[in-house]
């Protein structure tokens, strides 16, 4: 038997917005999620991340391609547990919330406290209201919620993005705590590398609605290949101030092309230093390329010394 939970097959999202022209937000993507994994998906704001993260929980629904999820049930974590959590219920109802709306009211009872434990939160809390609890603790009610029904995947998108840098590490810490216990998929949605660094096991690389690049964590991180990657990557900070100091950054110039009229052959040809003619006429495919290792969408990637 097959170990993917998740098969994204040639996936196509397509937004019609005001004016009738089209948002190309996920333009044919393919990938897999096997059980027990996490994968990341990282990319800048706009490149279509949270679009392949609404795909998976079908609140959209694909313009072409085909999504198949062999688990029993996938579960969603907002970035800002503030919007996503209703004000007016306490913790407790708020985790309580999917197993009543699946009539299981009396497994909700045992089950809300066990969950409160699960994701660090004491009792105390459960009669809460979330402004009543920091960043940190909303965001672990928002797990619990996203736990009560057992899901063998959980979609974070931005899990971590509004908290602060020294809560953000214990958020996920938990995350890995939970995924060993309940042997859970994750797909980690995040712009920032620096956050998926320590959880993820792959990591796929978003730039307008494709993917670019696709790769074990480490091999991302030692060896990258597409340009796109290794701007992303010279963003994060060195904690070290000394390296921090000397540490060479590109800086992307130029717009962001929009999603509504990406340019042609390689999308990403207008803020690349090593585009050539062959960038702006074909389209470079996500495959593997000789001395890079994993597949990469470009036709001059950096190969290994
Ligand atoms: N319902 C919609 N109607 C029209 N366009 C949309 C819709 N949803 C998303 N888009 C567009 O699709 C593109 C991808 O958006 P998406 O939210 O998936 O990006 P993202 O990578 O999650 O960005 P961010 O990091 O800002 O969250 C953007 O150009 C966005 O404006
Ligand atoms: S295909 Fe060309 S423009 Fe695109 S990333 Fe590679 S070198 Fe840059
Ligand atoms: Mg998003």
């Amino acid at each position: 038997m097959s170990d993917e939970l998740l098969v994204f097959a040639d996936v196509v999202k397509h937004f019609r917005a005001r004016g009738k022209r089209v948002v190309r937000a996920v333009d044919g993507v393919s990938f897999a999620v096997d059980r027990g994994e996490t994968v990341a998906l990282v990319g800048e704001s706009g490149s279509g991340k949270s679009t392949v993260a609404r795909l998976v929980l079908r609140l959209v629904r694909p313009t072409s391609g085909t999504i198949s999820f062999s688990g029993r049930r996938a579960q969603m974590v907002f970035q800002d547990p503030y919007s996503s959590l209703d004000p007016r219920m306490t913790a407790r109802t708020i985790v309580a919330e999917p197993l009543v709306v699946a009539r299981r009211r009396r497994v909700a009872r045992v089950r809300v406290p066990a969950l409160f434990d699960a994701v660090g939160l004491g009792r105390e809390h459960l009669t809460r209201y979330p402004h009543e609890l920091s960043g940190g603790q909303r965001q672990r009610v928002a797990l619990a919620r996203a736990l009560a029904l057992d899901p063998d995947l959980v979609v974070l998108d931005e899990p971590v993005t509004a908290l602060d840098v020294s809560i953000q590490a214990q958020i996920l810490n938990l995350l890995v705590e939970l995924q060993r216990r309940r042997s859970l998929s994750y797909l980690f949605v995040a712009h920032d590398l620096a956050v998926v660094r320590h959880v993820a096991d792959r990591v796929l690389v978003m730039h307008l609605g494709k993917l670019v690049e696709v790769a074990t964590t480490a091999e991302l991180f030692d060896a990258p290949a597409h340009p796109y990657t290794e701007a992303l990557l010279s963003a994060i900070p060195e904690p070290d101030p000394a390296v921090e100091r000397e540490r060479q950054r590109i800086v992307l110039r130029g717009e962001l092309p929009s999603a509504a009229n990406p340019p042609s052959g390689c999308r990403f040809r207008t803020r690349c230093w090593k585009a050539q003619a062959r960038c702006a006429e074909e389209e470079p495919a996500l495959t593997d390329r000789d001395g890079v290792g994993h597949p990469v969408a470009c036709h001059f990637p950096d190969v290994r010394a």
